[in-house]
């Protein structure tokens, strides 16, 4: 793999990932680790990322300098260039002199390799304090800026270049090319890692795995664990069972769409658990989130395991024990919980990967190398529907945690009926791409005062919660256009009778959470 050097901003991961879209596997790799554990992954390349610090700061996030003995061409991006240009002799130091967003940077003769072939002027974004004030020896200088005179350097024969600017976020004109540039031109690595590959190697990966044995999946609806088990479906067929537990609080449509389109699609052995009863008899009285949360998370493993003591019996009964689950994990949840020290639990997400470890399974997790845009082209490629892979994220706890005040049944159905109207009209408006998720949020314990036809109303407000994301750790509320807010407007206070007033959420995250509870 192409290893992304992670110096602790969020950058890494978006670096990853656009290595990706260039068409080359890449995985992250904390700054601590050794050159021994790198060479160890075998990199075709390595890439350092920006970070937060000065590289002269005591305590620094640095790396061992060994790294640059291995041999293997490295892209130093921001912090990362600083680190490179420091550790092979050149200088960093703070002139005073900060470049912050869009700034302009010109090519220094033809900008070699990385930047050949680019205009003479482009647009990059900047973020730093600090700068290399001389590139090391050897490196030859490809671009600057009005105030970092080495803004991009480059070493041929080493194969070592760097950027000052970020060519991971879109708003650098010419940033994937850059990475384009350093991946295929200058170390010559071929765009061979797609959706189809990927397939064919975890097919093979889980067959190696399962061998003959049972497996079962609990599918939510989700993107996660429906394209997670029609991988595995895909790879040993009928020892496949996969468990959907109908928990009341779904979204319109979603249990014909997994019970019908994803089973026609994918042929998945399934089995519908009915629990909504269950679930709305324990939700009764119930308005604190983090009780909700924590109810639904259990009832949910204690429906799971009721199927799954009959599907064991039965597997038993003909000597092929279930030994194995499948579970959706991605990589960032991956790469979270490895780095996560100190993270704050801001709320104690539940979703089908929260099932305990007691379970006594080993765990099949095909997609735990992987994206979830990566996860998506995967679905489509095996032929789910999309209104399944293309479906916005949805949360575990599903409406019982946009319902503000008690879950009812009553007060579900009225939030479905928006829920799906927003939907509708954001997939028309072809939005889709453009938003995360757009949460509609039910005040059910708010009332006020409207006018319809020549009656007076006292209805309920929900709320629009239209998000952008990455990744679902930051967010910025969409700037929807108005005649779609509009439209979604008239249309649920039309068409839902106890609602009379629609409202929109414009607040990022942080300090707002996407979800209400
Ligand atoms: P918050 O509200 O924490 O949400 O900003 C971040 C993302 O996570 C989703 N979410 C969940 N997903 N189980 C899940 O699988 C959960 O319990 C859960 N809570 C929130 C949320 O929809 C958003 O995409």
């Amino acid at each position: 793999p192409v290893l992304v050097v992670d110096f602790g901003a969020q950058y890494a991961q978006l670096i990853a990932r656009r290595v990706r879209e260039a068409g080359v596997f890449s995985e992250l790799i904390p700054h601590t680790a050794t050159a021994e554990e790198i060479a160890a992954h075998d990199p075709v390349a390595i890439i350092l990322s920006g970070g937060p610090s000065s590289v002269y700061e005591p305590g620094a996030p640095s790396l061992d300098p060994k790294v640059f003995e291995l041999g293997v061409p490295t892209l130093g991006i921001c912090y990362g260039f600083q680190v490179m240009a420091q550790a092979l002799g050149g200088e960093v130091a703070n002139t005073g002199l900060r470049e912050y967003g869009a700034t302009d940077a010109a090519l220094v003769g033809d900008g070699g390799v990385l930047l050949g072939g680019q205009p003479a002027d482009q647009n990059v974004w900047m973020s730093h304090g600090d700068q290399v004030a001389k590139a090391p020896e050897g490196f030859q200088v490809l671009a600057s800026t009005a105030a970092t005179p080495v803004a991009a350097f480059g070493n041929a024969e080493k194969c070592f270049y760097g950027v000052q600017w970020h060519p991971e976020v879109k708003h650098s004109d010419y940033g994937q090319k850059v990475i384009e540039n350093f991946l295929h031109k200058a170390v010559g690595l071929p765009a061979d890692w797609n959706a189809g590959n990927v397939i064919a190697e975890q097919v093979e990966r889980i067959r190696q795995q399962i061998g003959s044995a049972r497996v079962i999946s609990a599918l939510s609806g989700g993107v996660d664990s429906a394209v997670s088990t029609a991988l595995v479906h895909k790879a040993v067929g009928d020892q496949l069972t996969a468990v959907f537990v109908d928990h009341g609080l779904l979204r319109k449509g979603e249990r014909e769409q997994v019970e019908k389109d994803y089973v026609e699609s994918t042929g998945v052995r399934l089995i519908t658990v009915e629990a909504e009863d269950v679930f709305l008899g324990h939700l009764a009285g119930v308005t604190d989130p983090e009780e909700k949360r924590k109810i639904i998370g259990r009832e949910f493993i204690r429906a799971f395991e009721k199927v799954q003591k009959d599907l064991i019996a039965e597997a038993k009964a003909e000597g092929e024990p279930i030994k194995f689950l499948v579970q959706g994990t991605l990589y960032p949840d991956v790469v979270e919980s490895g780095g996560g020290a100190g993270t704050a639990n801001i709320k104690s997400h539940h979703n089908v990967g929260g099932l305990p470890e007691d379970l006594d399974f080993e765990l099949v997790e095909p997609l735990r190398t992987l994206f979830k845009d990566e996860v998506r082209a995967i679905g489509r490629e095996l032929g789910i529907p999309e209104a399944i892979v293309g479906r916005q994220p949805f949360p575990g706890p599903g409406l019982g945690i946009r319902i503000i005040g008690e879950v009812t049944r009553e007060r579900l159905d009225i939030l479905r009926e928006a829920d799906a109207i927003a939907r509708e009209e954001l997939t028309k408006a072809g939005l889709d791409g453009e938003i995360w998720q757009c949460p509609v949020v039910l005040l059910a314990d708010v009332r006020s005062v409207g006018v319809q036809g020549d009656g007076r109303t006292y209805g309920h407000p929900v709320v629009l919660r239209p998000v952008s994301s990455e990744d679902a750790m930051t967010a910025d509320w969409t700037r929807l256009p108005y005649d779609v807010l509009s439209k979604i407007s008239n249309r649920i206070t039309n068409e839902v009778r106890e609602i009379n007033r629609v409202v929109l959420d414009v607040t990022s995250k942080p300090p707002g959470t996407i979800e209400w509870e």
